[in-house]
């Protein structure tokens, strides 16, 4: 089983508009379609497309809190949260003609000390059926910049394999507890590493760089251009085929979900690396996020190009 972890989750809610959309007005929407958000549940909902068993884990509060959990439970994924006081946050993408997506993201609650110290109590009794964890996202309000440092610990601790994908002082202070995975994008990487990173040199020794401080396998993703795979076994770039594009939003976190599913199938790294191409680039495709057809994946598996690297 995967377990995903989500701290900042949200009732994510897409406005669809037959209008474009004016500042100042009353609009009346066409179409809504509420689903739980926060990207550990889009890395849930691909790794459940791929046909593993996926648990949803986090904090959730209030009523929004009890509805994520159903809507969750409605996409075949368990959910395992801890809950907070706090009302657990609604996030709006308005989605019309003109303006493409506009979106209202809420800051959410403040999670209390105690709160979080009895979640990290309660955690790897969360994570003891499974097999590997992924950590996405951003923080709450309220929690340390080290929390995932501290989550990252407690699920090696408990013999599992841990992917982080996480930008800024969450990932810097996460990497210090040496996470199986990590997958940042070019931002995060030139972010964390403070230099320009687009040369395939320069990501390859950055991504080398990231494994020497303890981590066994290094992702970069580079949107369409692919990604790199730094491992124990070498470097390796796949490059996908040229794919119609209908939304790039969470493309990483369908990549996120595909490792993980690698990983609790044994995939060797190349074979990994070649799967969560096919598995992201058919997201890419999909107008969902947190979907792909698998149709779509098997047609592009066979056309990854995977190459030994530097
Ligand atoms: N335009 C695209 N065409 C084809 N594949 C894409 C495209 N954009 C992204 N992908 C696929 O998705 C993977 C991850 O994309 P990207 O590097 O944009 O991740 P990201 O910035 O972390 O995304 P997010 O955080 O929104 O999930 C890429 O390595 C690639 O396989
Ligand atoms: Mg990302």
């Amino acid at each position: 089983m995967i377990t995903t972890v989500t701290l900042n989750a949200s009732i994510d809610k897409a406005y669809h508009m037959e209008h474009e959309i004016v500042g100042g007005t009353v609009m009346r929407v066409a179409r809504v379609a509420n689903s739980a958000g926060g990207k550990g549940l889009n890395v849930a909902r691909v790794a459940r497309l791929c046909g593993s068993d996926v648990q949803a884990t986090g904090l959730v509060g209030g009523f929004n809190g009890q509805y994520l959990e159903a809507l969750a439970e409605a996409d075949g994924i368990r959910s395992r949260f801890g809950h907070i006081a706090g009302e657990t946050r609604s996030c709006v993408n308005i989605l019309d003609p003109m303006f493409s997506s506009t979106e209202f993201l809420e800051p959410g609650p403040t999670v209390g000390v105690d709160e979080f110290e009895a979640y990290l109590a309660e955690f790897p009794s969360i994570i003891a059926g499974s097999d590997v964890v992924t950590l996405s996202g951003s923080l709450p309000a309220g929690v340390g910049k080290d929390s995932y440092q501290k989550l990252v610990r407690l699920a090696l601790g408990e013999g599992k394999r841990v992917i982080l994908d996480s930008s800024g002082e969450e990932l810097r202070l996460g990497l210090e507890a040496s996470p199986t995975m990590i997958k940042p994008n070019q931002d995060e990487i030139e972010a964390l590493l403070g230099a320009m990173a687009t040369a395939q040199d320069n990501v390859v020794t950055q991504a080398r760089s990231l494994r020497e401080d303890g981590v066994e396998q290094v992702v970069i993703s580079l949107g369409k251009d692919g990604a790199l795979l730094a491992c124990e076994e070498g470097c390796f770039r796949a490059i996908p085929p040229k794919v119609k594009v209908a939304n790039t939003v969470g493309c990483g976190d369908s990549m996120v979900a595909a490792f993980a599913v690698a990983f609790e199938r044994a995939m060797a790294p190349r074979e990994a690396l070649a799967y969560a191409i096919a598995v992201a680039s058919a997201a890419a495709m999909s107008p969902n996020t947190g979907e792909y057809d698998p149709a779509d994946r098997d047609a592009i598996m066979s056309h990854v190009e995977v190459r030994a690297v530097g």
